[in-house]
């Protein structure tokens, strides 16, 4: 048994300490806006904050996010009104929708640190994340209107 952190609220979890945190936080926090892709980090699907930073929760072990503040996409903006959600929603970016709370989870780890950002730092920040329905451009603009 641990207890973690998550989106302000402390969860019990069974699991091993070597389990992925992916995994903990959908099967045992049952909190499923945080997707599996790749499982190996390299698609951004699983990203979330751990105190604050973008992680992808397929290749943390638990052990290592006991004692962190975790948020994922449910806790980011309980009335999902931050300013990468709004960006996302006014420009409709999703297609499919499936990498999308890790592409605004590393979105928003980085505005929140900085929202000053230019589009080639937007660029940078963005690489790691994979879109398959290809909606790079919606994205690119979508962190621009977050950071204005
Ligand atoms: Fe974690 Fe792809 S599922 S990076």
């Amino acid at each position: 048994m641990a207890e973690l952190k998550i989106n302000g609220k402390s969860v019990q979890v069974d699991a091993d300490n070597d389990t992925p945190l992916l995994w903990v936080i959908r099967d045992e926090a049952n909190l499923t806006g945080t997707k599996f892709g790749c499982g190996i980090g390299q698609c951004g699907a699983c990203t979330v904050h751990i105190n604050g930073e973008a992680r992808r929760s397929c290749i943390t072990p638990l052990e290592a996010a006991i004692g962190a503040e975790i948020t994922t996409i449910e806790g980011l903006d309980p009335a999902a009104d931050h300013p990468v959600q709004k960006a996302w929603r006014e420009l409709q970016v999703p297609q499919c929708g499936y990498c999308q709370s890790g592409q605004i989870m590393t979105a928003a780890a980085a505005l929140n640190q900085d929202p000053n950002v230019n589009d080639g730092d937007i660029d940078a920040i963005m690489t790691g994340n994979l879109c398959r329905c290809m909606t790079y451009n919606r994205i690119r603009k979508a962190v621009r209107k977050a950071a204005d």
